[in-house]
């Protein structure tokens, strides 16, 4: 299975998922690309010091759709049959969601469906929860939104800041990312409507 990540950032979930490659904990893959949107994004360094093929793809001005179309050619001249969203501060066009059915997949850190978009963790101790996350799920058009593949938890502190819960999520996004791809790596991940049947 090839795999492309997509960035914005910092680039640790994508390290995580190429060392896990790399040590062979996801069998029979190959990181074969990460592509930012950010030409100064922290992670393409990280991904260059792991040997890893990147490029930078910038909107430019463009519409959506030109830059997706971008993105989705450079993917699909490398083969790649699992897109993995890891940081990727873009919403994807339905063209791109299109070119990879049911082979794009995010991280987002909190439980899903509670505290979509920007700043879930401060959504989260804002909201009061006792208990948030992170999830790994399938993209599909609307804002994480697809079906859902895995979910882990952590206790919410009473002296929780953004930025301690961030970073205690954080540590387990790490753990879940590995184990999601791993399970579709391993053809283990069945979709049926919203539900995904793991065997
Ligand atoms: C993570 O918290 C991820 O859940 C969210 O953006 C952050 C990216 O961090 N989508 P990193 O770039 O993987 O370090």
């Amino acid at each position: 299975m090839k795999i492309g990540i997509l960035i914005s950032g910092r680039g640790s979930n994508m390290a995580a998922i190429v060392e896990a490659v790399q040590s062979g904990l996801i069998p029979d893959s190959d990181v074969a690309v990460v592509i930012s949107d950010k030409t100064g994004a922290e992670g393409l360094l990280k991904a260059r010091k792991r040997g890893i093929e990147t490029l930078s793809i910038t909107r430019k001005g463009r519409a959506r759709e030109e830059h997706d179309a971008e993105i989705a050619a450079e993917l699909k001249k490398r083969n790649v049959g699992l897109v993995c969203l890891a940081g990727y501060m873009r919403l994807l066009s339905e063209g791109f969601i299109r070119a990879f059915p049911n082979k794009i997949i995010n991280i987002h850190p909190s439980l899903l469906p509670a505290f979509k978009g920007l700043d879930a963790q401060q959504q989260a101790i804002d909201y009061g929860v006792k208990v948030s996350g992170c999830t790994v799920h399938f993209v599909d058009e609307a804002l994480d939104h697809g079906a859902i593949i895995a979910q882990k938890t952590v206790e919410v502190k009473d002296d929780d800041t953004a930025e301690s819960l961030s970073a205690r999520i954080l540590e387990l996004e790490h753990v879940l990312y590995v184990e999601a791809v791993k399970l579709i790596a391993e053809v283990r991940c069945q979709i049926d409507g919203r539900r995904v049947i793991i065997d």
